[in-house]
């Protein structure tokens, strides 16, 4: 049943040039993952003014190629990794419930979502990302297929590969107090029906386990985020993940840690819904509850089998927006950090960082592009800052992750959480009390783990603190914004808070010494080539295409003879930065043909230069 999945041939040249091969759990527990609705991130004509009506739930147009375009945004922020929507061919057409711009309603796996792009243009993503040091996560769905249509009145020959009635359980809509059910029946409606797959047939699981296997390689994803995994039997996960050989985080929509804990025996990571719910209700208001945040943490800490492989979030495609519950910038400041600091990966969802407000779906689906992509944001700087701090925690100490944050204070509007072995510790001190109040804690050395007269750093407010000499602090939670404290020890040369922990220590001379923001540097390229071909240079900078070759820049042939085949062009990059690269060559018919490795290394100059470089075979 299984057959070729897409045209490996013409895959190739674009993987060559972003080789990387899946994330083991271990490593992806030190990422930081953005979580990008495909359809409404970005466009290919990177529009920042296209009419985008959440409550129409139709496509607005965001695509893979206006993603590449703006990995600049997502990675600014510091994050290391982006989960895209599901990438498969969906159901056409329009309904009551909308269309299938989110990319759940599936039809054929074994074709891509030509709204999002093609092949090559979801190839070229994947190589973008690796070419920056980030890594793609895929959203897939495995429990059912979708039909315009009522539950009883499915065309099932049109689904690829399960082109039948036997391959799903009879139509059931859920009765979700019955487990039974939740597995077997439908989720959706009689509006768009979710048809729900017999996941738990042999066939069916060998169908999907090769899938996977030729997904992930032929696009080189690194992991991938499981939708509705309560509602297959749990025997499923252990084969698909094998399949798959990455890092899986899945969706058990619950928010019992009871219930959500146990499938981390099937599958690698969870999304932690359970925490998701504590937090909104313990900072949506200046009422909301602290102590049921403190005894939840504390349970979940005792059923997870390991919280470092959670995906920790506030926000995602599903939920109504923190802000639409609460305005109260101050607020939503305390839940990201929150969220971001506990245990587990963040994830971060668009428009988290434009204080987007949108309510239940589909409100929650706002475009992205609408803010303008604003990195002044005062939310875009938060989200920075925090991922900064937690990956120099990381970086100071590889056992940071292994050690489960827990509530070292707690009073009826604030909570102080530690995480991290003694001299490595960040603790963060979170209030309700909202922005026009204050707070002053009072932490104890016995449970902070601080140290007798020790420097620590607000690293939010870039403020410095000294214990006592017994170890103890006292911090005022002004403007109702939380703390995150740090030893000042462990900040030497991390570019954090430089006015207190000095300058960074790796060099950048080249750029702080430079005046100009850009420089023109000639390319130059030796090559024999034939009439009608084009030679190009691409490459990871934004001013290089972003790897991605239909953004490539064209070199100039006007110097070109048979004796001193030269292709020469300007690029505008700044000084200082560091740009990976490599020339291609387009053939009159648009066949592109990399140069062979390795890639070229270029470290700007402070003014225009040129660079003299040979085909490489
Ligand atoms: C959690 O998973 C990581 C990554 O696989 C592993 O290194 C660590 O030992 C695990 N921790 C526990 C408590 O099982
Ligand atoms: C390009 O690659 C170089 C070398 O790996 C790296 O230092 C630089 O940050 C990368 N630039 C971008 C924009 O990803
Ligand atoms: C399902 O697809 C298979 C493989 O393409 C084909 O042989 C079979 O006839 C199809 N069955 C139905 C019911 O359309
Ligand atoms: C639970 O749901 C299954 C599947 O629909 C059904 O067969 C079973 O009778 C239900 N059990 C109860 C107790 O309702």
């Amino acid at each position: 049943m299984m057959r070729s999945l897409f045209n490996y041939g013409a895959l190739l040249p674009l993987l060559a040039a972003g080789i990387a091969s899946g994330l083991t759990p271990a490593e992806w527990r030190k990422q930081s993952i953005y979580q990008v609705v495909t359809d409404r991130f970005a466009r290919t004509d990177l529009s920042t003014t296209a009419s985008c009506d959440t409550s129409a739930q139709i496509y607005c147009g965001g695509t893979w190629q206006g993603l590449i375009s703006k990995l600049d945004y997502i990675q600014g922020m510091g994050f290391t990794a982006v989960w895209i929507s599901p990438v498969v061919q969906q159901m056409a057409g329009n309904s009551a419930d909308g269309e299938s711009y989110h990319g759940y309603w599936a039809q054929d796996i074994y074709a891509l979502n030509s709204a999002f792009g093609t092949e090559a243009d979801l190839a070229a993503l994947s190589t973008a990302l690796h070419a920056r040091g980030m890594y793609l996560m895929v959203d897939v769905v495995t429990n059912h297929f979708a039909y315009l249509g009522c539950g009883t009145c499915l065309d099932y020959s049109i689904f690829n590969p399960f082109n039948s009635s036997s391959y799903f359980h009879p139509f059931c809509l859920i009765d979700y107090s019955n487990q039974t059910s939740i597995e077997v029946c439908w989720e959706g409606d009689n509006i768009v029906a979710l048809p729900d797959i017999k996941t738990e047939d042999t066939g069916v699981r060998s169908t999907w386990n090769s899938w996977i296997t030729s997904l992930i390689s032929t696009y080189s994803i690194d992991g991938l985020r499981i939708d509705s995994v309560k509602h297959q039997e749990q025997s499923f996960w252990p084969g698909f993940e094998a399949a798959g050989g990455v890092y899986m985080v899945g969706e058990v929509y619950d928010g019992d840690p009871a219930y959500v804990a146990p499938y981390q025996n099937y599958l690698d990571g969870l999304l932690d819904y359970p925490s998701y719910y504590w937090i909104t209700q313990a900072f949506q208001s200046t009422s909301g509850s602290i102590s049921n945040l403190v005894s939840g943490i504390n349970t979940l800490k005792a059923d997870a089998l390991n919280l470092s492989l959670y995906g920790s979030f506030l926000e995602n495609h599903d939920q109504a927006r923190f802000a639409s519950l609460t305005s109260d910038m101050a607020l939503a400041k305390n839940a990201i950090a929150f969220t971001m600091l506990k245990d587990g990966i963040p994830i971060v969802y668009q428009g988290q960082e434009q204080h987007y407000s949108g309510g239940s779906t589909p409100n929650n689906r706002e475009a992205l592009w609408l803010s303008g992509y604003s990195t002044t944001a005062e939310l875009y700087t938060w989200i920075t800052q925090l991922n900064q701090i937690r990956a120099q925690a990381i970086a100071q100490d590889v056992n940071y992750m292994s050690y489960n944050a827990w509530p070292v204070y707690s009073d009826s509007n604030n909570i102080a959480m530690r995480k991290g072995y003694d001299g490595y510790q960040v603790v963060g001190v979170f209030t309700n009390v909202g922005s026009s109040s204050s707070a002053t804690v009072t932490l104890s050395s016995s449970s902070t783990g601080f140290t007798a007269s020790q420097a620590l750093v607000d690293v939010m407010s870039c403020t410095a603190y000294t214990t006592t000499s017994s170890g103890d602090l006292t911090v005022t939670l002004s403007g109702g914004l939380p703390v995150v404290l740090y030893p000042l020890a462990r900040l030497s040369g991390s570019g954090i808070c430089s006015s207190l922990t000095g300058r960074t220590l790796t060099p950048t001379t080249s750029s702080t010494k430079c005046s100009a923001t850009a420089v023109a540097i000639t390319f130059d390229e030796l090559v024999t080539t034939a009439f009608g071909d084009a030679i190009k240079i691409v490459g990871n900078a934004t001013a290089l295409g972003s790897w991605n070759t239909g953004s490539a820049i064209a070199l100039d042939a006007s110097l070109y003879t048979s004796s001193n085949p030269l292709w020469s062009g300007p690029v505008s990059l700044a000084p200082g930065s560091v740009v990976q690269y490599k020339f291609i060559k387009v053939s009159s018919d648009g066949t592109v043909t990399w140069e062979a490795d390795p890639d070229h290394t270029y470290t700007v100059p402070c003014a225009a230069a040129t660079v003299s470089n040979t085909w490489q075979t």
